[in-house]
């Protein structure tokens, strides 16, 4: 059984909050809203409440967790090691979608690190997040709350879909404000290595922090121009709506020609196509879904994965997606469509 309760983020109810962490420190596993996207979450001092994740999401366990805390002196009993540079960026960013790898303090269960000497950590930016945190009296583990290779949820309808029946409790809070995850940087080396671009952006981060940071080989770098003239079929999906994504990048005009002649062809073999937009030019006929997005990095943040769940609703057997450019949040966005896509277009 799911219990579900309704908390406005505005007027927290506090014996609302109140029931949920109890459940945390009973061992049970909860979803609830942040700033990104919805975490499901449990006691990360408890190795056994942490395993429930695992199970409820269907995720591998050697994917490690995020930490959530509530302040700044919690981060002592997460972390062994808080170098300068991390201090500078917290000061910044936190509470917000700044996701730190840092060395873990030795009592944080091998089941959130994954068996890893480190641990990701932030604070979330969501005063429910932090209400929970704080009377649970423990930090709180959580991925996104959504079975493992979907989209993350950013609602509690999505959150429903997905976990109902899994765990103990959702709070609906609402509509989540960002709607992609939060950026990992790892400050266990230097310069800080992105491992993963999110709400917060690369031009943030190197603005504070006065120096370059480098990137994953997994992360796409914003100025290196990679060729993909046809990459059909990439190694896994990620982030994936049910149908097949098709993804087009490039100068604008030819995108969206592009774009127009895939779902001709799609629908000349009776496929039931679902386009987003991320522009309003020149609108693409004959299709079965068109979903405009947003006109502005963060509302294409804001709706990607409420759209991929839209045209799943809908049945759609392809999904023909129009590319962004890769400045400041758009780096974050480009990244969740591409690890989507099955197949990424450049022209
Ligand atoms: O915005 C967010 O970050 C959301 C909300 C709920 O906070 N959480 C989230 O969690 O996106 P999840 O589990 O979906 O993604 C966590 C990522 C995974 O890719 C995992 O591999 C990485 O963090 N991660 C966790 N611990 C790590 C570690 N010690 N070293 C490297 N990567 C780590
Ligand atoms: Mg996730």
């Amino acid at each position: 059984m799911t219990l579900v309760i309704s908390i406005h983020p505005q007027h927290i109810k506090k014996q609302r909050i109140r029931h949920a962490a109890t459940l945390i420190k009973q061992g049970g596993i909860v979803v609830f809203p942040t700033e990104t996207v919805y975490g499901l979450g449990a006691d990360a001092f408890n190795g056994k409440a942490i395993k429930k994740i695992f199970t409820a999401k269907g995720r591998p366990s050697n994917n490690p967790l995020i930490v959530h805390i509530a302040t700044y002196q919690q981060l002592h009993t997460v972390a062994a090691h808080i170098p300068h540079k991390a201090r500078t960026l917290i000061r910044t960013f936190w509470p917000g979608p700044l996701t730190l790898i840092l060395k873990k303090a030795h009592h944080v269960p091998k089941e959130v690190t994954a068996g890893l000497n480190t641990v990701a950590v932030r604070i979330p930016n969501h005063p429910i997040a932090l209400a929970l945190i704080k009377q649970s009296r423990t930090a709180i583990a959580a991925p996104s709350a959504n079975l493992s290779g979907k989209p993350s949820p950013t609602t509690a309808a999505h959150v429903f879909h997905d976990m109902n029946g899994k765990v103990d409790c959702i709070i609906n809070g609402g509509t989540c404000k960002i709607g992609v995850e939060s950026t990992i940087l790892d400050m266990t080396v230097d310069p800080p290595l992105l491992l993963r671009p999110g709400g917060i952006s690369i031009e943030q981060i190197e603005k504070i922090l006065k120096q370059p940071i480098a990137f994953h080989p997994a992360v796409s770098h914003p100025k290196q121009k990679v060729s993909f003239a046809k990459a059909p079929g990439m190694k896994y999906r990620h982030y994936a709506p049910k149908a097949q994504l098709i993804l087009v990048e490039g100068k604008h005009h030819e995108v969206i020609s592009k774009m127009d002649a895939f779902a001709r062809m799609y629908k000349k073999k009776q496929k039931k196509v679902g386009i987003i937009r991320c522009t309003s030019d020149g609108m693409l006929k004959k299709v079965d879904a068109t979903l405009f997005i947003g006109n502005t990095p963060q509302k294409v943040a804001h709706n990607l994965f409420t759209a991929f769940r839209t045209l799943d609703h809908k049945g759609m057997h392809i999904i023909i997606a129009e590319g962004i450019d890769e400045k400041h949040i758009g780096l974050a966005v480009m990244n969740r469509m591409r690890k989507a896509a099955s197949r990424i277009i450049r022209v």
